[in-house]
């Protein structure tokens, strides 16, 4: 089964300016002791790229996080962070920001923790499709409404190791998740 259509959004040298501008901008506005929360798994590639040009020394952590429903707003941690972070400045670090349910909850939970203050960084952000406002400090991107994968974007756990951002056709995806592997994945790649 083949592909619908599949578009480049983001190639690689743009992805790769975009995230130099974001640690630039992150390493001028935080201190040494800034703590980078990745949510799983959406940010990896984007969160391991970016705090290799910091010039600020950061602490790493991570957070899992599940919806219990698609678009309630209601969010289960999966795996909770390690770090303490009252009294410390914190940096939520997303892949994408699309409806804003999501951060807008984390945010709520993590002030309940008295960080000293919290800040959004998100690769990509598909503006048109917010319900809740929320305030991304940092960003890479601003895309359209579109599905997007690759660079930590999956569908159903394919795609996150693509280097470059790609516009795919949801209907597709939900008829065969594999359907794109066939044109990205020439086995001479
Ligand atoms: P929201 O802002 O609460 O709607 O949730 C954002 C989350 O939905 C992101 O962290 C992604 O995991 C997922 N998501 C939203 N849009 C896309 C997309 O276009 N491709 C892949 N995942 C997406
Ligand atoms: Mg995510």
């Amino acid at each position: 089964m083949g592909g619908g259509p599949l578009r480049v959004l983001i190639p690689p040298d743009e992805l790769a300016a975009g995230v130099g501008r974001v640690a630039a901008e992150i390493s001028a506005t935080a201190d040494d002791g800034v703590v980078l929360i990745g949510l799983l798994k959406g940010s990896i590639p984007f969160l391991a790229d970016m705090v290799r040009q910091l010039t600020v020394s950061p602490l790493v952590d991570f957070m899992a996080l599940s919806s219990y429903a698609p678009d309630t707003g209601r969010v289960r941690i999966v795996k909770d962070i390690e770090l303490d972070i009252h009294d410390r400045d914190v940096i939520v670090v997303e892949d994408i920001v699309d409806t804003g349910l999501t951060l807008t909850w984390l945010r709520r939970e993590l002030a309940g923790r008295r960080p000293r203050s919290i800040r959004t960084c998100a690769l990509l952000d598909k503006v048109a499709r917010r319900i809740v406002p929320t305030p991304i400090e940092y960003r890479g991107f601003e895309i359209g409404d579109e599905f997007v994968i690759g660079y930590g974007l999956d569908f159903a756990q394919r795609y996150r190791d693509l280097d470059r951002v790609l516009a795919a056709d949801l209907k597709v995806l939900k008829a065969d998740p594999d359907a794109y592997v066939p044109e990205l994945y020439a086995r001479s790649r």
